[in-house]
């Protein structure tokens, strides 16, 4: 059974994340960020026991016409009986409700989303803005994922403003000078 997130769920779906992040197969997420983000999540619940967790996945809205499927894990011994898929679909029905066009996935399981209705495209094709959390990532720019994109031809493009180039100072991350204990953003 598929179902929307709470937040009771979300040290079961972390360890389920993490786990996966373990293996080099998608970002760690901290519980603060899973917190934050809980209502981005969809997880499937063992029908008899709706309190626990088999798989999760989240949906983050980029732009007007994109939406990102995130942080899709399934526990290993719930895999291959089409929860992924379940999870997957729920995303694209909560894309559909939200009037959004394009779905995208960064991932290694090409097969997978194929089955799905994804197809491979440029990543050059994908807005700046999705790269924002590869700073985050040991990979960065030696990143190996394929980028996927499945489009819901029933709804209408957005002729929504671009997304403006991000500001320089985007790209500095604020250090602790060694010693001194202060910030070099405080003074
Ligand atoms: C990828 C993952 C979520 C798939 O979940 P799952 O529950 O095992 O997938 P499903 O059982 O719903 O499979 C759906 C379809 O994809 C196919 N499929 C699933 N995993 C596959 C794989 N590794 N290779 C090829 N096909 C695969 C299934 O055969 C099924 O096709 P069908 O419906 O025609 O029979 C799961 O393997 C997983 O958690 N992997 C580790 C984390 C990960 O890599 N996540 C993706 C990050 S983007």
């Amino acid at each position: 059974m598929i179902r929307r997130a709470v937040v009771s769920d979300v040290p079961a779906f972390a360890k389920i994340i993490n786990d996966c992040a373990e293996y080099g197969l998608m970002l760690h997420r901290s519980m603060a960020f899973l917190y934050e983000h809980v209502r981005d999540f969809f997880v499937s619940v063992a029908p008899d026991d709706p309190a626990k967790i088999q798989g999760v996945c989240g949906l983050s809205v980029v732009w007007a016409n994109l939406a990102e499927v995130y942080s899709l894990a399934v526990a290993p011994e719930f895999r291959r009986q089409g929860l992924g898929r379940q999870l997957v679909e729920s995303c694209v029905e909560e894309a559909r409700l939200l009037g959004i066009r394009k779905l995208m996935a960064l991932t290694y399981e090409k097969p997978f989303f194929e089955s799905l209705g994804f197809s491979v495209v440029d990543r050059q094709q994908l807005p700046l803005k999705v790269w924002s959390e590869c700073m985050r990532c040991p990979k960065n720019q030696a990143c190996d994922e394929i980028a996927m994109i499945r489009v819901l031809p029933e709804i209408p493009e957005q002729f929504a403003p671009q997304a403006p180039p991000p500001a320089l100072d985007a790209y500095i991350v604020p250090v602790v000078l060694r010693n001194s204990g202060k910030s070099p953003l405080s003074s």
